[in-house]
């Protein structure tokens, strides 16, 4: 599910085009909920698993910082613990960071019964799984995962993706927001839901949340993004198909176009026309390119919150005739990714500096070489004030320069 920025952004540009109404209702978002549909089309669907979440993981899920779980021996999870054992060899270990430590390890929690729960889905799973939340997948981290993707193979590395992800945390504090039946809460009233209970965060007028949170967990499979399609569905009707990957350009699509519209429709008809609680909604399809097997991904609302990839929501709204839609060229697949600017997760990024700086090396890499740049830096610092001391001074310049020699 896209930020509340993100929706703000698409709702001004749709509004710019035209009049729209862009009402979705909470009943709409909870059809999308994976834990609501996939029980219904679990056969036609990857294979999938579903856990409750208890309250006290949410919470820290809604923690400020990133830092994982003690594992069910008590001990500092796997990245956590390569960190400490980096930092504990640089600098010496003085009271006051005992002190600190103490403090950290009272403020990590750890959820053992969920962690056995995970490692029991990624054995069935063959050792690799896709994570997601009631509605959305953490794609906006997956830069900071060591596989670059959200191909998960323990616990750590899923708790990791959770928490550094604005989707994640859309679907846990924000989801129904947009939602033309949406009350916000007013404060005295809401009753927080405490640790054990799994009751929802209502007063008698606003619903803020879905009763449960779940973690999704579905088998990890190679999938090739030429090969997904966005279905629009208006009025019980297939209205509009296109390309998932909006911002590419592959020829060979156009050759086997027809075919995959068939493949689509019949689909379509045979699986899920009528049978989904609303009349209105967004499917999303994958094709086996081999043997053109096809599997239902997900489902989404059909309003401004889905992103509407090679249509816009005014054109959807009043598209009278059936329209599968392909990116036609290089050219137009610049105009698509905003001249090759590729505008995905754009506000979910971290800083370019950041990302120069990293140069694609994972949260771990990256934090060992930020802590080796700032000693060479602060060493750097002494060299200089030593320097001025003999009156030698070394200008500013130089020693940036040797800092980023040393990168
Ligand atoms: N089981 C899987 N194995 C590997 N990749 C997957 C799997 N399921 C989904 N993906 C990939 O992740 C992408 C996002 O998945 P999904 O639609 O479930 O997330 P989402 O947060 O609902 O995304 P959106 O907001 O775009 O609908 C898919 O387009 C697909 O490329
Ligand atoms: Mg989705």
């Amino acid at each position: 599910m896209p930020t509340i920025d993100s929706v703000k952004d698409k709702q001004e540009e749709n509004e710019n085009q035209e009049e729209f109404n862009f009402d979705c209702t909470i009943s709409q978002i909870n059809n999308c909920d994976f834990s609501k549909w996939y029980p219904k089309y679990k056969k036609i669907s990857l294979k999938s698993h579903i856990i409750p979440l208890e309250e006290e993981f949410i919470n820290y899920l809604n923690e400020d910082g990133i830092y994982l779980p003690f594992n069910d021996n008590g001990q500092p999870q796997k990245f956590y613990q390569a960190e400490r054992d980096e930092y504990d060899s640089d600098w010496s270990s003085d009271e006051y960071e005992d002190e600190d430590e103490d403090e950290a390890n009272n403020k990590i929690p750890s959820f053992p019964l969920l962690e056995k729960q995970i490692n029991t889905v990624i054995e069935e799973f063959n050792g690799k799984v896709f994570p997601k939340l009631n509605w959305s997948a953490p794609k906006d981290a997956a830069w900071i995962s060591i596989s670059q993707s959200l191909k998960c193979t323990n616990p750590s590395e899923i708790f990791l993706l959770l928490k550094s992800s604005d989707f994640i945390n859309h679907d846990i504090s924000h989801a129904y927001e947009n939602c033309s039946d949406y009350k916000a809460p007013s404060n005295e009233h809401i009753e927080k839901p405490d640790s054990k209970s799994q009751s929802p965060q209502v007063n008698e007028k606003s619903i803020t949340r879905p009763e449960t949170f779940h973690l999704v967990l579905r088998k990890w499979y190679d999938l090739l993004p030429s090969m997904e399609f966005r279905c629009f569905v208006r009025d019980n009707e297939l209205i509009g198909i296109c390309q998932r990957d909006y911002v590419t350009y592959y020829d060979f699509l156009h050759e086997i176009k027809d075919e995959l519209e068939d493949i689509i429709l019949d689909f379509f008809e045979d699986h899920i026309k009528g049978t989904f609680d609303d009349p209105n909604y967004v499917f999303d399809v994958y094709i086996n390119k081999r043997n053109r097997r096809i599997f239902l991904l997900d489902f989404n609302p059909f309003s401004i919150t889905t992103d509407a990839l090679l249509f816009n929501w005014p054109e959807l709204l009043k598209l009278n005739e059936f329209e599968f839609r392909l990116v036609e060229s290089e050219a137009h697949a610049k105009e698509t990714s905003h001249g090759g600017i590729n505008p995905i997760y754009s506000t979910n990024c971290v800083p370019k500096e950041l990302i120069d700086f990293g140069e694609g090396k994972t949260l771990l890499e990256f934090t060992e070489k930020f802590a080796k740049e700032l000693q060479q830096m602060s060493l750097k610092e002494d060299d200089d004030s030593d320097d001025d001391d003999n009156n030698n001074k070394e200008t500013n310049t130089n020693s940036k320069a040797s800092t980023s020699d040393n990168k």
